[in-house]
């Protein structure tokens, strides 16, 4: 009964089982693949935002399928103002999200089976788009050598007479890769050469890491391009379902596209009048949001950067945009075996680099928007872990009976006669008394630690079963010790 293009395996996978499982034992997750801005504690300016929705200009239906001419101009007005583009408000059109856009952009080149070239490692959701709209995927990939840079020559063995475009996503998700200007030029060149459109992702564009500015290509007047973006990213405000296409290049070209698009756009008039009356006014939020949104990401990058200094089972990849980072983690099992032992072991979400299509294992991604505790928190659990896999350890157990009549928390220790003594040393070091008032352990710490050396060599845990403070303070003393083996570690460079 159901198309072929629908056939798609719709069990969870084994990620997203693992993490309803822990959150339904009661255990709280610390999310590093927090994406929803709405939902980070960011400051919004409610009064501002609702009032710019009530405007009586919303009770008249004015059906126009490239969206209302004062929208338009304000995305026009934003490309000017943060861009130096140039750009004509009849050549854009408002679309209910990028995806949105992606489709109508898909319609418009692609017959079905035709190919699309799409940056690999990249964002998950364009199979779907495709799927729907009939179109072929064909990965390019992006190599990692100094930075991330587009392999021309692959992009080049993967062109078949069925390819009709190139998407770029700028900066990349999840690689946080611009496109450069010498490659900007190189592309125009490849797409001319063979009569190829750009689809041009542009909803990170405004999140530089690396305190450039970096072109737009919404004026790119070299090849026939579709620019994507919207204000889920640039106002960080996903829930209002506004972007646009941006369309540029040959005039003749252009003025075929927009004709086409019009009538695309007509069939399904997916705005509603409120919000685009209301488009001024939110895009212009932008520059309290993005200031806000700035600030987390560097706090959290530069937090990440000073607790990976201090250790060496992984790295984080060069980044030079957007809200997340890759890291280079050990590849002693899957990454999403590792990411559901985070899970499973930590409270930890992150998400393996396979849903991004990384060409190997060893790769985790991580948001960099979430709040700064709960960033600094996951990334402490992440690195606890991380050293202790490098390290071999086995897990044992500490107990926390004391605070909780259950209680048994898992506790890595070495895993040879050897190994244990190293450790048992290690801990008594960590644990004298100098170092205990150093750190200000109050007596529930300090009983805990007793009381998991009487019990370390158990066998059983049970984590999910500790109450929300037991929890709390497994995490401070792993905090603790954490902390202490990086001091050390540096004091052994
Ligand atoms: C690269 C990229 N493009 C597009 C989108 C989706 O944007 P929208 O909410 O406007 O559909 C996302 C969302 O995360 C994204 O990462």
């Amino acid at each position: 009964m159901f198309s072929d293009r629908t056939n798609w395996k719709l069990a969870h996978n084994r990620l997203t089982e693992a993490l309803e499982k822990v959150r339904a034992g009661g255990t709280r997750i610390l999310d590093l693949t927090a994406s929803n801005p709405t939902r980070i504690e960011l400051h919004y300016d409610a009064q501002t935002i609702l009032g710019a929705l009530t405007s009586p200009s919303a009770l008249d239906y004015d059906p126009q399928a490239k969206g209302l001419p004062s929208a338009r101009q304000a995305v026009a007005r934003y490309y000017s103002a943060e861009h130096a583009a140039d750009l004509d408000a009849e050549k854009i059109i408002l679309t209910a999200s990028t995806s949105e856009g992606y489709s109508y952009v898909f319609r418009l080149l692609c017959n079905a089976g035709d190919e699309l070239l799409v940056p690999k490692p990249s964002y998950p959701l364009f199979e779907f788009l495709a799927d729907l709209q009939d179109v072929k995927l064909v990965p390019y990939p992006l190599i990692y050598d100094h930075g991330w840079q587009i392999d021309f020559h692959s992009m080049q063995l993967a062109l078949t007479p069925r390819t009709r475009g190139v998407v770029v996503v700028h900066p990349n998700n999840p690689t946080g890769s611009y496109v450069r200007e010498n490659e900007f030029e190189q592309l125009n060149a490849f797409c001319r050469a063979h009569n190829l459109a750009v689809i041009a992702d542009e909803v990170f564009l405004d999140f530089p890491l690396d305190g450039r500015r970096h072109r737009s290509f919404a004026d790119n007047q070299e090849v026939l391009t579709f620019t994507l973006s919207g204000l889920s990213k640039i106002s960080a405000m996903p829930q209002m379902k506004v972007s646009w296409i941006v369309t540029s290049g040959p005039q003749s070209q252009v003025n075929e596209a927009m004709a086409r698009l019009e009538v695309i756009a007509d069939t399904y008039l997916s705005m509603n009048a409120p919000i685009q009356w209301a488009v001024p006014v939110l895009l212009e939020q932008r520059k309290e949001i993005q200031r806000q949104l700035m600030s987390r990401v560097k706090a959290n990058l530069s937090e990440l950067d000073r607790r990976l200094a201090a250790q060496q089972a992984c790295q984080r990849l060069a980044v030079e945009g957007g809200w997340y980072v890759v890291l280079r983690v050990p590849v002693t099992q899957t990454d999403e075996d590792l990411a559901i032992r985070l899970i499973e072991e930590d409270g930890v979400l992150v998400h393996p680099g396979h849903f991004y299509d990384f060409p190997g294992d060893g790769h985790l991604v991580l948001s960099l928007i979430n709040r700064e505790d709960e960033f600094a928190e996951g990334i402490t659990r992440l690195l606890i872990t991380m050293r202790h896999t490098r390290q071999l350890f086995a897990s044992i157990f500490l107990s926390a009976a004391l605070m909780s009549p259950i209680g048994a928390i898992a506790m890595p220790v070495p895993q040879d006669d050897h190994e244990r003594h190293e450790q048992e040393e290690h801990e008594r070091r960590v644990y004298d008394p100098d170092y205990r008032d150093y750190h200000n352990w109050d007596a529930r710490e300090d009983e805990a630690y007793r009381h998991w050396l009487e019990v370390k060599h158990r066998t059983y845990v049970e984590y999910d079963r500790l109450d929300a403070k037991m929890q709390h303070e497994y995490w401070k003393w792993r905090h603790k010790h954490a902390e202490h083996e990086e001091h050390e570690e540096h004091e052994h460079h």
